[in-house]
């Protein structure tokens, strides 16, 4: 009696556990890749319309300068002109929108100017820096500094 599988029988086996292994492949890949991956590139389509949807947290110094026309004042010409408004006064979209419900929160300066002036060797030599505690002991910058104008 002629046995045509008997010397193959391993490579249907095998050829099984390919199989096997494929088709797990194909499932697990549908369940894990997200929906509309590769519609228009190599990502998922709608994280998009997610980044489109959130909210901007900054107004932008053009908004602050509608209602504030004093502080763009005060600050041109001196060696805070460049700086932006909401790099020390923090995100303010949703007050610049509602001045009324949303108040900017009062700066503690000690904190605030260190985040840039803090002495530290990484920075470059020409950059302003001081040691907090040598130059001003226990008061708070703005007791000498004008914010806006701070060389004066
Ligand atoms: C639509 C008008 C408007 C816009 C735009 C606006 N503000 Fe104001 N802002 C106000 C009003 C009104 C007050 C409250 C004034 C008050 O009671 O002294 C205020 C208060 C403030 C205060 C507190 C002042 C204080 O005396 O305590 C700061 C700081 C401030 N705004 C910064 C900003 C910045 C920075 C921006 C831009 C991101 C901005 N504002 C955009 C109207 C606006
Ligand atoms: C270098 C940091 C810095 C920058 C840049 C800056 N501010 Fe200020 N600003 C302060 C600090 C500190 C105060 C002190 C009051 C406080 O505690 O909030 C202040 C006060 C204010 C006040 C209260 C009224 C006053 O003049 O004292 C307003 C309004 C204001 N800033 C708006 C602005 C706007 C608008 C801009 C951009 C055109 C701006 N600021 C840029 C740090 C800054
Ligand atoms: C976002 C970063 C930033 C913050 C916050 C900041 N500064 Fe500055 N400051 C600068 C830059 C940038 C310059 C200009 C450096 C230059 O070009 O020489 C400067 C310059 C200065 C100078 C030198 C003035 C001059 O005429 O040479 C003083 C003093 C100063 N800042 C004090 C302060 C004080 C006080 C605060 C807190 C109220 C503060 N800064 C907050 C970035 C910052
Ligand atoms: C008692 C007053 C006083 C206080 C408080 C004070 N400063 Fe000054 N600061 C000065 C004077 C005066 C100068 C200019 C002379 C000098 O370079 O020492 C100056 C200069 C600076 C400079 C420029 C240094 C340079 O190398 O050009 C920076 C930056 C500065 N201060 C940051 C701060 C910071 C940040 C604080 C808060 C931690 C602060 N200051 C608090 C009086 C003060």
């Amino acid at each position: 009696m002629p046995q045509p599988l008997k010397d193959a029988r391993h490579l249907v086996r095998m050829a099984g556990l390919f199989l096997v292994a494929g088709v797990g492949f194909l499932v697990l890949r549908s369940a894990l890749i997200p929906a509309g991956f590769g519609e228009l590139g190599h990502y998922r389509s709608g994280a998009l319309d997610d980044n489109a949807r959130v909210e901007p947290r900054f107004a932008g110094r053009g908004a602050c300068a509608e209602c504030h026309d004093l502080a763009p004042e005060e600050l041109a010409g001196g060696a805070h002109a460049a700086i932006g408004c909401e790099a020390c006064h923090g995100p303010l979209a949703g007050h610049a929108a509602d001045p009324d419900t949303e108040v900017p929160p009062a700066l503690d300066t000690r904190s605030l100017c260190a985040t840039c002036h803090a002495a530290e060797p990484a920075k470059p030599g020409w950059f302003p820096q001081v040691v907090a505690a040598e130059h001003a002991g226990d008061d708070a910058c703005d007791e000498c500094h004008v914010p806006h104008q701070p060389g004066v």
